[in-house]
């Protein structure tokens, strides 16, 4: 079958998204407008933000494509005071953004648990509980998920990475802390306690066809997710994947299969958020607003106190490192227009999926 009788038929199967995610030309070009049309309807054009705080790189894990993998001597470590991080929420409050995301290299303590615990109360309070936040800070036994949901956290950030458990093990060491089944069994849980459940994969990794990324998005359509963040895979020379950068597509194709990706899954998945992930603008400088117009409702501007930016680095190449806070919001403002899309300011934005499964419908 072609794109265009994919496009205008219902089923969407494994072999069907394959001829999308392969598209071409003109057959692309008519999947970007039909994931737009679809977006519009579905959701309208209103793009939300979710302020990006990173607060540290120091990482316990050791992940093969990451740049602030433990192993990774060459990277200077930081770990953001939480003054400054309390500082980056007032700011996304009062520059009416709605939301913010914690972002973190991967610990495990019951002393980090606490202390994030306190800063989602902290900034709730500080917000007057009008600041939504989304974690993303990697697997936790369930009695963390559930302390930081009961504190204030009601959205999670957990990528797959890729569903496929074979590729899974070749991007990461052989044990226990790099376990594809207790990174399945953690989003299960994040489901379970209530969360806003978002994962993602990279895409254009070393060893993957379009066949593991048509079923990396099913597994996104199965699992019944609410939020997806998925972006280029880019090499970084200071990790073990990069002895394979010369079997990868070249940027641009990563790129181009990246917003296949974003419009397939939002044919796949109408009302779920979808982000325009960082690493695309790391490729392309118009790479978010690029994603927007091709089905991507949510951009994650960085707010991460300026002098550590540089040293989250998890890929090279990382766009808006030197950019204040404010600077970032107005060149947005002006991106995001230019996009044909509108910002919901002061908004949570909650994906509609999740408000409906939520409703039990
Ligand atoms: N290229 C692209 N994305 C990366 N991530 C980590 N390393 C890279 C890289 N080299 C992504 C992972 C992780 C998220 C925080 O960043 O998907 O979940
Ligand atoms: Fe950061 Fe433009 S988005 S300066």
């Amino acid at each position: 079958m072609g794109v265009k009788e994919i496009l205008e038929g219902g089923k969407l199967g494994r072999e069907e998204i394959i001829s999308l995610l392969e598209a071409t030309g003109d057959e692309k070009q008519l999947l970007f407008r039909k994931a737009n049309e679809i977006k519009l309807q579905e959701i309208g054009n209103r793009v939300h933000f979710r302020g990006l705080v990173e607060f540290s790189n120091i990482c316990g894990k050791d992940c093969y494509y990451c740049g602030i993998r433990r192993s990774n001597s060459e990277v200077q470590r930081y770990n953001v005071t939480d003054e400054q991080i309390l500082d980056a929420a007032r700011f996304a409050h009062e520059n009416g953004y709605g939301s913010l995301v914690l972002q973190a290299g991967e610990l495990e303590s019951p002393a980090y648990t606490t202390r994030i615990e306190k800063l989602l109360k902290e900034i709730k309070k500080l917000s007057k509980g009008k600041l939504g936040i989304t974690l993303s800070l990697g697997e936790q036994v369930e009695e963390v998920y559930e302390r930081w949901f009961k504190a204030g956290a009601h959205r999670y950030l957990l990528r797959i990475e890729s569903s496929n458990p074979d590729l899974y093990q070749r991007y990461h060491p052989s044990d226990t802390l790099h376990d594809y089944a207790r990174r399945l069994t953690s989003l299960k849980t994040l489901q379970r306690i209530g969360y806003q459940t978002g994962t993602g994969v990279m895409i254009g990794l070393p060893f993957q066809n379009s066949g593991d990324l048509a079923d990396d998005l099913l597994f996104m359509k199965h699992f019944d997710i609410d939020m997806v963040g998925m972006g280029p895979y880019i090499e970084h020379q200071h990790t073990p994947l990069f002895q394979y950068r010369h079997e990868l597509l070249p940027i641009e194709q990563r790129f181009d299969l990246a917003l296949k990706m974003i419009a397939t899954l939002r044919i796949l998945m109408k009302d779920i958020n979808i982000a325009a992930a960082t690493a695309l603008q790391a490729i392309d400088p118009l790479g978010r607003e690029k994603a927007v117009k091709v089905g991507a409702n949510i951009i994650m501007p960085n707010i991460t106190p300026g002098k550590y930016r540089n040293d989250y680095a998890l890929y090279e190449n990382k766009p808006c490192v030197d950019e204040e806070p404010e600077e970032c919001k107005n060149c947005l403002d002006v991106r995001i227009q230019l996009a044909d899309g509108e910002i919901g300011y002061n908004e949570w934005g909650d994906s509609k999926h999740y408000q409906k499964r939520l409703a039990g419908k």
